[in-house]
């Protein structure tokens, strides 16, 4: 038993969908989440500064005494997991390799933001698993931002939604990955412009299972038999944090703080 909480990050809300995943199959576990709000989008920077933040926010999740830190951001997944890896020695989990074990298909389909597409991480990590697989990766720039500005709702979701995804009209796939932790919270509208026939997978729900299994087998799980508690920081005004995040997640439950990273 270890009665430690699990740290998750992202570079804003958008890692609330993997905490989701998490909670459900972890709900005894306590949770602190950070989203770098302050610094987002991270899906335009380079490598070196997602790595910069990336380390910054590990060394703030360990002196809160996390057990276990969940990359909960495709991008960071794609350009920091394998640098955090060798410098921290505290378990780290990503979205992608979890993911790629475990999904089987012929045709899949990738969209992310254009940091982790130009990386190639999904391909090569999918490859690895499955190197018959046939891979078609799309960059989707303006989803983040849709998400962020609390627009997932508004009649221009499905119009911006559709400029990108008809890509994928004349490309056979039968599964199509979120790559990135935001891109969950428009499934519907992705789901309604691709059609019911296209699986969509959500990286947070294999993320949630490999932790699930490595807890388990560590015996790292939290003895508590009631729910966890989640304990919230973000690197800008926490009121914007809160309001778009109350959108999805019941974030008002909880003790949300504001704590500043060095730019
Ligand atoms: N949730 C992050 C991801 O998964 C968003 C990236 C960004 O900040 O641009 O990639």
């Amino acid at each position: 038993m270890d009665n430690r909480a699990i740290g998750i990050f992202d570079s804003g809300v958008g890692g609330l969908t993997v905490l989701k995943e998490y909670q459900k199959l972890l709900p005894h576990e306590n949770y602190i989440y950070f989203g770098d709000t302050a610094r987002l989008p991270y899906g335009s920077k380079s490598k070196e500064t997602i790595c910069n933040f990336s380390k910054q926010i590990v060394e703030f999740l360990i002196n809160q005494n996390v057990k276990l830190i969940v990359i909960a951001c495709g991008t960071a997944s794609a350009m920091a997991y394998n640098t955090l890896q060798k410098e921290f020695s505290i378990p780290i989990i990503d979205i992608i390799s979890p993911t790629a074990k475990q999904i089987k298909d012929d045709n899949i389909g990738v969209i992310a933001t254009k940091a982790t597409i130009k990386s190639n991480s999904w391909e090569e990590e999918i490859h690895k698993y499955s190197p018959n697989t046939h891979v078609t990766s799309l960059a989707c720039p303006l989803f983040v931002p849709l998400v962020e500005e609390g627009f997932a709702t508004s009649e221009i979701t499905p119009l911006v939604v559709k400029k990108y995804l008809s890509y994928f009209h004349e490309i056979p796939i039968s599964s199509l990955i979120l790559g990135c932790t935001h891109y969950p919270i428009l499934e519907n509208v992705i789901q309604d412009e691709l059609g019911k026939e296209i699986k969509l997978i959500n990286p947070g729900t294999y993320s949630a299972i490999y932790a699930k299994e490595y807890l388990m087998q560590n015996k790292l799980l939290h003895s508590q038999s009631s729910d966890g508690n989640i304990i919230f920081y973000s690197s800008d005004n926490e009121e914007y944090f809160k309001n778009i995040a109350e959108t999805f997640f019941p974030i008002h439950n909880y003790e949300i703080h504001m704590e500043q990273m060095k730019a």
